[in-house]
């Protein structure tokens, strides 16, 4: 099979904003405890923290991490979490039913972040609490000093303000599942109430409205533009969830319709994209609404275990998803659509980063593995920088259960302009075939091959308990305006050339 695509410098579909590198830690299962922080543990620091955890995010070079929660967040208190820990109260979780000690709260989660060089991306419940908490929060973290609220951050020992920029307005509010769900209204009147508040206390804020927890849900649409409607003007970002699932494992067609999936990713944030811009005509704004994909990720290996997983434990395990190889081919295919988006998807979060439906997994007892989606992950955060190009590939397509004109060839390039270095990921959806790529470079001439990787050759369903998985070295042919590689069948592939 063939496959190409022309490469044009002035062809920019945007800046990169790298924040949609970003990740989420939740007060849930074995993310914190045990996860992010276990005292006691060989490879804790004197914070408690895991360090080979901490080294394992590093690789992934993650921006910005979503906090607390997720459900929790919808009936959390966030003053349980701060002071001296022997004081912290436990309390019921009601979301997950587990048992939160408190051991682990906002001083916790900052200083954690900072190790990891990640900003936070700070949540408000706005399920069981609403202003005053909320714009209490925002005081005690951001405000300087001199006020009860800040003067109990410098005592409890930030004696610097937190400057948290971007925060979000509860989390998944349409969701009948969520502890204090809200109809669109109730919602768009307590997220527009509370943003006025956050504001006042500190007008540098960025906010984000909570979208759909998921485009099945039957307000979706009319939730988007209610919301909108009354929170248009306080607000930057409206949020988007949205989680993948494999529905027959005995069906062979079924890992064709799987592969396909980044295309309802792609459908879902265009049709909120005219939601957001119809807004914005309707109220003659000149005020555009961005993307926060706060929650993204493949989700269905644990559902079975979890309804097993007894309540009322601190840490338990649950959402522990071993993914597999397809997994990863499809988490490097969301990964491009969200970089083909980027003009106005501005921040997202791969739900989750550890324990929790992760790509870094612990061992109470001993150290972390990689999940297979880590690879693609880490690749596109690291070196996905500078500006996504128009993307102008063709090959063949095919249909699927749920999809039409799948192109069998996924790519997209980025430029980085600072570094001169192109940079191309590719994947060949084909099961048997493979794809031979011609790259029409245009106007970059190839100085050389900085490297070139492919993910490969593992069973669908293999997962990396074992540690095996490893990025190979992929042989490309470039010289001049051009370059041609052949991609594997189910190969996920990435190329960086050094370029003039
Ligand atoms: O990420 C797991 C859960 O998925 C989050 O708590 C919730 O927001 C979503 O439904």
């Amino acid at each position: 099979m063939k496959g190409s695509t022309k490469i044009q410098p002035q062809d920019v579909i945007a800046p990169i904003d790298r924040r949609i590198y970003g990740s989420f830690i939740e007060q849930l299962g074995r993310a914190v405890y045990t996860g992010v922080y276990q005292p006691g543990h060989p490879a804790a620091d004197e914070d408690g923290f895991r360090t080979d955890v901490i080294n394992a995010v590093k690789e992934l070079n993650v921006p910005l991490i979503r906090y607390p929660g997720g459900n929790f967040l919808s009936q959390y208190r966030w003053e349980d979490g701060i002071g001296p820990k022997d004081q912290r109260p436990t309390r019921l979780d009601l979301a997950w039913r587990e048992i939160e000690t408190n051991q682990f709260g906002l001083h916790e989660f900052m200083k954690w972040a900072d190790k990891v060089n990640a900003v936070p991306n700070m949540a408000v419940n706005l399920g069981t609490r609403g202003i005053q908490e909320a714009a209490d929060l925002v005081e005690y973290c951001n405000f300087p000093k001199g006020t009860y609220l800040s003067d109990l951050r410098r005592q409890n020992g930030a004696e610097q303000p937190f400057a948290i920029k971007t925060w979000c307005l509860g989390n998944e509010m349409d969701g009948p599942w969520e502890i204090g769900a809200k109809t669109a209204s109730e919602y768009a009147h307590l997220a527009n109430e509370t943003a006025k508040a956050m504001r006042r206390v500190d007008d540098s804020l960025e906010l984000v409205a909570c979208g759909s927890s998921s485009m099945d849900n039957p307000t979706f649409g009319e939730w988007e533009e209610t919301v909108l409607d009354e929170c248009y003007d306080n607000v930057d970002y409206l949020s988007l969830h949205r989680y993948y699932g494999y529905y027959n494992d005995d069906d062979p067609t079924e890992l064709d319709n799987f592969l396909g999936k980044n295309l309802d990713l792609d459908a879902f944030i265009k049709g909120v994209v005219a939601m957001c811009d119809a807004v914005k005509a309707r109220k003659r704004s000149t005020k555009t609404i961005n993307l926060s994909f706060d929650e993204w990720n493949v989700w269905y290996h644990s559902n079975d275990a979890d309804t097993k997983v007894e309540p009322w434990q601190v840490g338990p395990h649950l959402l522990e998803d071993v993914y597999n190889f397809e997994d990863a081919l499809l988490v490097g295919s969301l990964l491009m659509t969200l970089l083909r988006n980027a003009d106005r998807v501005k921040i997202a979060c791969l739900a989750q980063l550890v324990n929790v439906i992760a790509p870094i997994m612990t061992d109470t007892d001993g150290g972390v593995w990689k999940q297979s989606i880590f690879f693609p992950f880490m690749q596109v955060a690291n070196y996905g920088q500078g500006k996504v190009l128009v993307d102008h590939s063709q090959s063949a397509t095919y249909n699927s259960r749920e999809f039409k004109d799948i192109p069998y060839l996924d790519t997209v390039t980025t430029y980085d302009e600072a570094s001169q270095t192109l940079t191309v990921f590719a994947e060949n959806k084909h099961q048997t075939d493979t794809l031979d790529f011609d790259l029409d470079l245009t106007d970059f001439t190839v100085d050389h091959v900085i490297d070139a990787t492919q993910f490969y050759g593992y069973d669908v369903k293999a997962d990396n308990r074992d540690g095996k998985m490893q990025l190979q070295p992929l042989a490309v042919n470039a010289s001049g305006h051009q370059a041609a590689v052949t991609l594997q069948p189910l190969s996920w592939n990435v190329l960086r050339f050094a370029v003039k």
